[in-house]
């Protein structure tokens, strides 16, 4: 079994003509959440991570268990108004509405490597607004890591064209 192999479609969620990638029967699965998080690493094997950001909501699952095999401190950015603290904040689109991604103000330190990572890359939009907190906040974006690109969504391209690096398990 692959990781793809884990990950099951639901047509018109959670509106009509979206094709829903939903990630909880992999993470459900020992094998398919270890394989996942194990293939989210190799491309950053003996590079020093300071920081991994995780992207609510899936993010926080995959980047949790990503930051503890880095050894590597967990920031959580999170839909507006969620965070206690200080924050900053970047709109962005999705492919179905818009939000607001927000960060607290002190999560990372200048010149800290950050690795982002989500569970899926779409138009590109929720990802592009994490990086861009990440260097507002003074860190090094090193790129990201995603288990599902949509490649139709054209986010890979946004990031790169960013200068981004991109790695992603599965299309
Ligand atoms: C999904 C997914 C990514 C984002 C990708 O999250 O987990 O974070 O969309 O879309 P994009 O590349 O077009 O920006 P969603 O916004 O559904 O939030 P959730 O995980 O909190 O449900
Ligand atoms: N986020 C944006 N597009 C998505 C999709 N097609 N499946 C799951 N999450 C998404």
């Amino acid at each position: 079994m692959n990781v793809k192999d884990y990950i099951r479609t639901i047509p018109d969620f959670p509106s009509p003509g979206v094709l829903f990638r939903d990630v909880t029967t992999l993470f459900g699965d020992p094998r398919g959440f270890r394989m996942a998080v194990d293939q989210l690493l190799h491309p950053w094997a003996g590079v020093r991570i300071d920081k991994v950001v995780g992207l609510e909501a899936r993010g926080f699952i995959l980047g949790g268990a990503v930051a503890h095999q880095l050894v590597a401190g967990f920031v959580p950015m999170r839909k507006k108004g969620k965070l206690p603290g200080r924050t900053v904040e970047q709109a962005y689109k999705l492919e179905y509405g818009t939000a607001v991604l927000e960060a607290h103000d002190d999560a990372i330190r200048p010149g800290e490597k950050v690795l982002l990572v989500d569970d899926l890359l779409a138009t590109g939009g929720t990802a592009l607004a994490g990086l861009s907190l990440i260097e507002r906040l003074g860190g090094k974006a090193l790129g990201c890591a995603f288990v599902i690109d949509l490649p139709d969504l054209g986010g890979r391209g946004l990031l790169e064209a960013a200068g981004h690096r991109v790695h992603a398990l599965c299309a």
